[in-house]
């Protein structure tokens, strides 16, 4: 197994089959990997639906989305799909499901049929977006929490707005296995920051959405059919770029398990 980083986050692990179950060693070192390196993408894979749950098994407990319908036999996977840019749902920034008491920890997207050009994801490294913060932002915002909620989801899911909801969680959180501060806010789900008047709370969110998703922070992905990409939600924020038009796009994604944001 070979591990290839790249700047300023993002790594390549090739020489490994991920339709076998790994040895304890590669499962340390890819875990290791995960942790220094924030999104890994393993290239040419041949995963049925079985063998990427068993992968990312490595990251937690596969979860069912709590608004977006399965696969029947496997509702732990999701098909993403290309409906036109009418239902561009995820070309907006985000971290995944933070409407949620407990977000998932890590999300998984295995690339079935996916155009030769366009329909790039892009992620930001959000340890940092926090670490070059100012100092005055920093402590000024420190205690805060943001509410997060659902409704953009329901509403492009065409789901019963009696679901709507939403969840306070840290403005920075704190990464549970490696200490570091990570910005998370999402232009997606955030709607304010608590304590502060709607017209601050406005002006900061603007700031913080432009830091979050600022360019020198930034991996884009470029997909080929068969590449699994793993990323983790704690410190990383994603934008799927609709580019492609009506041309064909079929991922397959697992989230796993998290826990509460502190
Ligand atoms: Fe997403």
């Amino acid at each position: 197994m070979q591990i290839k980083k790249t700047t300023p986050l993002g790594a390549e692990v090739s020489d490994i089959d991920l339709s076998n179950v790994l040895t304890e060693s590669d499962h340390n070192l890819i875990k290791e990997a995960f942790l220094d390196n924030l999104v890994l993408i393993f290239k040419n894979q041949k995963l049925t639906p079985q063998n990427l749950l068993m992968a990312a098994s490595v990251w937690g407990s596969p979860q069912q989305h709590p608004v977006f319908k399965g696969l029947e036999e496997h509702p732990e996977i999701i098909k993403i799909e290309n409906f036109g840019a009418k239902y561009h749902t995820n070309a907006h920034w985000h971290s995944d499901v933070t409407f949620e008491k407990e977000p998932p920890d890590a999300t998984i997207l295995y690339a079935i049929d996916v155009p030769s050009v366009g329909g790039n994801t892009l992620f930001a490294n959000q340890y940092l977006a926090y670490d070059s913060l100012e100092d005055q932002l920093k402590e000024k915002l420190e205690n805060l929490v943001a509410v997060n909620t659902n409704k953009s989801v329901i509403f492009l899911a065409g789901a019963d707005p009696s679901l709507q909801k939403s969840v306070n969680h840290p403005v920075f959180r704190t990464h549970p296995e490696t200490g570091k501060k990570a910005l998370f806010v999402t232009q997606a789900f955030v709607e304010r920051i608590e304590g502060l008047t709607d017209k601050e709370s406005g002006e900061i969110l603007i700031k913080l959405y432009s830091q979050a998703s600022h360019e020198r922070f930034r991996y884009e992905h470029k997909w080929h059919n068969g590449d699994m990409v793993v990323w983790d939600n704690r410190c990383v924020q994603h934008f799927a770029v609709h580019d492609h038009g009506d041309k064909t796009r079929t991922l397959h994604r697992i989230t796993v398990s998290g826990s509460k944001p502190y």
